[in-house]
């Protein structure tokens, strides 16, 4: 019988999870990992630009392919060459505007490459599963901070959060048909910061609008000014309220969620996996400003369409029953932020690095 436990990673060369892929290494966990560089860098002979840093930080081996969780004939293969005994399933499209102009892309690609991956785990009799949720699920809630027992499906404007709530409810309907299944969705927050060594972090390949990137380019003077969406919320400040979580807090939330699916059988759970602390767009960038020694201009403007007010999390649940609090403090968010952007002004293609693709 073999002593250490396999997990199989799709996404893995992504931003949560190549840090994810830092902690399960750490924790003796051997990795098989997918991604097809939708969102991602690949280098030329195939790999990851991300898991070859990975690699680097640990001093360890990651098993990788580069497979669409769309070809199944493929998925299939990787689960033959090696024994699985569970999943955490990051791969997924997460562009919001993007999601909103190409439904069927998003539709395709998050629920059919979900479908690909329960019914090749089925064939393996592999039943332990971790989805990559997010807090997108509750749309805008009722009060805050928000349980896992808020309704879900509601409000959600935006296609990216429908796929989330979709697969979510195909989780709990497989669990309830046979109670082989063992799973475990964890709603993210806003997961913002990277590893401590400055050598992961994220670099997406397709446009992305999260506030944190816009921080940083206006900083470094790639752009002149940041835009805040919206000064009148009936928040502290009038700007919108979001749960900051470090990046590596997350990814030990992976590491105790698994060790929670080896010990326990609960069919499926659901977590908020959030700092339980509400933060204004101002203080971030007024965090930033310290902890960087930078000026951040700004604007307020309008409101961005589809964005909700206040959203941050009780993280209680998954204190109790995962063991896991998160422990870094937005100062830290934003000094890993930039130490990661000041070492890689391109992201990975910043060191010699001989890329293949485009992106
Ligand atoms: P990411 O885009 O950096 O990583 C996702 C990875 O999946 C990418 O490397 C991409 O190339 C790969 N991928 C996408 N479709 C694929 C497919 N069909 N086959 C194989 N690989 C594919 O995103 P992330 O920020 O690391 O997010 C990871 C997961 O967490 C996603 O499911 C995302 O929706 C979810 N999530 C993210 C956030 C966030 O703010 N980053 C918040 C809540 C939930
Ligand atoms: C977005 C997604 C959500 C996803 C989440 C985490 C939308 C509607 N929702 O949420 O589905 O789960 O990311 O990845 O996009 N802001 C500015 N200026 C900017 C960018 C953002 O003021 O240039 C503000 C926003 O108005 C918001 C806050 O910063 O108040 C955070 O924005 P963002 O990082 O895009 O995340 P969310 O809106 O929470």
């Amino acid at each position: 019988m073999k002593m250490t436990r396999t997990v199989f990673v799709t996404g893995g060369a992504g931003y949560i999870g190549s840090h994810c892929i830092v902690e399960l290494l750490k924790a003796d966990y051997d990795v098989v990992v997918i991604d097809n560089f939708t969102n991602s860098v690949g280098v030329c002979d195939g790999e990851s630009a991300a898991l070859k840093r990975v690699e680097e930080i640990t001093g360890k081996k990651i098993h990788f392919y580069k497979v669409d969780l769309l070809d199944k004939d493929a998925l299939y293969g990787v689960f033959q060459k090696h024994q699985i005994d569970c999943v955490i399933h990051f791969a997924a499209m997460k562009a919001v505007d993007e999601s909103i102009e190409y439904p069927l892309l998003y539709y395709k690609n998050n629920l059919i490459g979900m479908l690909n991956l329960l019914e090749v785990m089925t064939d393996h009799k592999c039943y332990q599963l971790v989805f990559s949720s997010s807090c997108t699920v509750y749309g805008e809630p009722e009060e805050c901070p928000v349980t896992e027992n808020h309704a879900t499906g509601r409000n959600i404007t935006n296609v990216y959060g429908k796929t989330k709530y979709f697969v979510e409810e195909m989780l709990q309907d497989i669990s309830y048909s046979d109670e082989k299944w063992n799973i475990i969705a964890l709603r993210y927050f806003n997961p913002v910061g990277a590893h401590p060594s400055g050598l992961i972090g994220e670099d997406p390949t397709k446009p992305f609008s999260n506030i944190m990137p816009f921080i940083s380019q206006v900083a470094i003077g790639n752009k002149p000014v940041l835009t805040i969406f919206g000064g009148d919320y009936d928040t502290v400040d009038g700007t919108g309220v979001r749960d900051y979580i470090h990046v590596m807090d997350l990814a030990r939330g992976h590491v105790a969620a698994l060790s929670l699916l080896f010990k326990k059988h609960q069919k499926i759970k659901v977590y908020n996996l959030g700092t339980g602390r509400g933060v204004s767009v101002l203080q971030l960038v007024k965090a930033f400003e310290k902890v960087t020694n930078m000026t951040v201009p700004y604007q307020i403007a309008e409101r961005r369409e589809g964005d909700i007010s206040i959203m941050y999390a009780n993280a209680e649940l998954a204190e109790k029953e995962l063991g896991w609090t998160a422990v870094h403090s937005l100062e830290d968010m934003c000094a890993d932020f930039w130490r990661w952007q000041k070492m890689n002004p391109q992201g990975y293609r910043t060191k010699d690095i001989k890329l293949n693709n485009s992106h």
